[in-house]
């Protein structure tokens, strides 16, 4: 939906918000002797395309290249970015992963794969620079720079610039889903392709807190930071008010950055806890994240899944990197050296507050707060320049995309599209040809685990989803169906079933079960 006040589209933060460091993205380089990817001609089917071209749309892209070296199925990645970026509104200086760097799109699936991020600092001349960093946590800017090399390489099967709106099943005479039809649109034309699989990759969408409204030009959630503050608070100098909510990683990144670009503002911080806390990234813990923690976890009841999202929720949600917190506590005690009253603090953290209610006037927004301390409520009313919302997101736009084909599954009206441990919807029992199907990436964290919605283990689960699409079909639980079709035999030429293989190219291809 086009934002009503002129607000960016996502399209266009693609397009328009400065991101650190390169210029552009790379130009498209081909890969090496290795026959370019074919495409359908005339009334053909794709054989996936993949809605989204972010990490894990790309993680596939990579698996499809090394996992079928030679009969290179048709692929299509559609992407409503103008080009490849890593969450552009939040590419922020200083910014640091949360993430090893070994955990990047190819490596644990095959470490010997080109496109992994040492193989990229390598091509780029900084390997032996990287290494004396002493890090295994790069600048967003450079793993978003790592990414874009990657996707590069794929410039001939993705199209930027285009939104899909909507996936529908086609039925064949016996009234089975034979192929999806993908509908999308690029700068006002309506494209529709014909799809056997279908891989929804979208990400999250922006979530705000109730009493505020969804376009407002003085409302920015976090994820448009770095494009829409610039334009709506456009005097550095000035004395503006600017309230930020939220107590995530988001928010304590955006808390000091923009205190430190307006350094006259007056900036406060609403969390609805006692204070920022830290996440929890210690190596026990960190287990959760290992690519094996998937399968136990899928196996596992769903009570007993919900108590775990739980307990290691501070992994990852509502917290923030110690470093940050640290960085932000000595801050606010510079303060309170300087001036003991607090009254010209720059900097502020109110605890315990909710946003109630929300109004607008030509010249500012006012907030109304409610307060709670030692069982007191209080009600508070502040007016600000700017308020930049870091409320997270929420990971339900499959839903919307996917609604025609919800008439298949064995429960319509169902909360969600139940998946396979393979990633793969399932649809009712004969309502879906073997030969076809829709997958589902970065939703799935009821079912597959915290890591779904990370980087964690997308080089492994890339790879999962090619094999359970081109070569073994199938493995929803964890095991083969057994079934096959042309379709599988089509593919499979390029990929033996017998241990790994070179594929001339330096790669290892890797076998049917070979990279669990
Ligand atoms: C600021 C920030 C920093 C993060 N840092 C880390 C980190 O350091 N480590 C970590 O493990 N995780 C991190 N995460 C979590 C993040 O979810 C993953 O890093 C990663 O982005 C997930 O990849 P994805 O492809 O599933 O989703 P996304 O990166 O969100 O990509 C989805 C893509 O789909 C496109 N799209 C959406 N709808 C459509 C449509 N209808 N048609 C066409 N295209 C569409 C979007 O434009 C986007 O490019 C971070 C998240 C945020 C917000
Ligand atoms: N540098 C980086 O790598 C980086 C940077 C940013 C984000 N990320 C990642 O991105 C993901 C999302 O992080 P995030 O910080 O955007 O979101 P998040 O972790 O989901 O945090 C959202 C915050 O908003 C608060 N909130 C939600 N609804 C609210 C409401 N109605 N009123 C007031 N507060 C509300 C929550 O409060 P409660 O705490 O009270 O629930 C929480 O503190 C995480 O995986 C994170 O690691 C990474």
């Amino acid at each position: 939906m086009r934002p009503s006040d002129g607000a960016p589209s996502e399209e266009e933060v693609g397009r328009s918000s400065p991101v650190y460091g390169r210029s552009g993205p790379y130009a498209d380089s081909d890969l090496t002797g290795i026959p370019r990817f074919p495409q359908p001609s005339g009334d053909e089917v794709y054989d996936l395309i993949c809605v989204g071209f972010g990490p894990a749309s790309l993680a596939i892209a990579i698996a499809i290249y090394e996992m079928l070296p030679e009969a290179r199925p048709k692929v299509l990645f559609l992407e409503r970015q103008q080009q490849f970026v890593w969450h552009a509104g939040m590419l922020l200086p200083g910014s640091k992963m949360q993430i090893s760097f070994i955990k990047d799109l190819a490596t644990l699936r095959d470490p010997r794969s080109e496109f992994t991020f040492l193989n990229y600092l390598k091509e780029n001349n900084r390997l032996l620079d990287f290494i004396n960093l002493g890090t295994f946590l790069p600048l967003r800017e450079e793993y978003n720079d790592y990414m874009q090399w990657c996707a590069s390489k794929f410039n001939d099967v993705v199209s930027y610039g285009e939104t899909v709106t909507l996936v529908e099943p086609v039925k064949d005479s016996a009234g089975k889903a034979s192929s999806f039809v993908v509908h999308s649109r690029a700068g006002g034309i309506e494209e529709r392709r014909l799809a056997k699989h279908v891989v929804v990759a979208v990400g999250g969408r922006p979530v705000l807190p109730k009493p505020l409204p969804e376009y407002h030009p003085r409302v920015v959630h976090s994820s448009q930071y770095s494009s829409r503050v610039p334009q709506a608070l456009s005097n550095l100098n000035a004395p503006y008010r600017i309230a930020v909510i939220g107590a995530g990683q988001s928010a304590a990144e955006v808390f000091s950055d923009v205190s430190s670009r307006y350094h006259n503002a007056t900036t406060t911080l609403f969390i609805r806890g006692d204070a920022l806390k830290p996440s929890d990234d210690s190596p026990f813990v960190n287990e959760i994240f290992n690519p094996s923690a998937t399968d136990k976890f899928f196996q596992t009841s769903p009570e007993e899944r919900h108590q775990q999202l739980v307990e290691n929720r501070a992994t990852n949600y509502s917290v923030v990197r110690l470093e940050l917190i640290e960085r932000i506590y000595h801050d606010i005690y510079v303060q309170r050296l300087r001036d003991p009253s607090g009254a010209s603090w720059k900097l502020n953290i109110r605890n315990h507050s909710e946003v109630t209610a929300f109004e607008s006037s030509d010249k500012n927004v006012t907030l109304r707060m409610t307060h709670h301390e030692n069982g007191v409520k209080t009600v508070e009313e502040h007016e600000f320049d700017l308020v930049i919302v870091a409320t997270g997101y929420a990971r339900d736009m499959h839903q919307e995309l996917l609604a025609p084909t919800r008439e298949l599954l064995s429960d319509p009206a169902g909360e969600r599209f139940p998946v396979g441990r393979d990633y793969r919807v399932q649809f009712g029992d004969g309502k879906v040809s073997t030969d076809a199907g829709i997958y589902l990436q970065g939703c799935n964290e009821m079912t597959h685990g915290l890591s779904d919605t990370l980087l964690s283990v997308l080089a492994v689960r890339a790879g999962e989803v090619v094999d359970s699409i081109f070569i073994n079909k199938h493995i929803s639980n964890g095991h083969h169906n057994g079934q096959s079709n042309g379709h599988a035999t089509k593919l499979s030429a390029g990929s033996k079933n017998a241990g790994p293989h070179s594929n001339g190219n330096g790669h290892i291809a890797v076998n049917s079960n070979g990279y669990h």
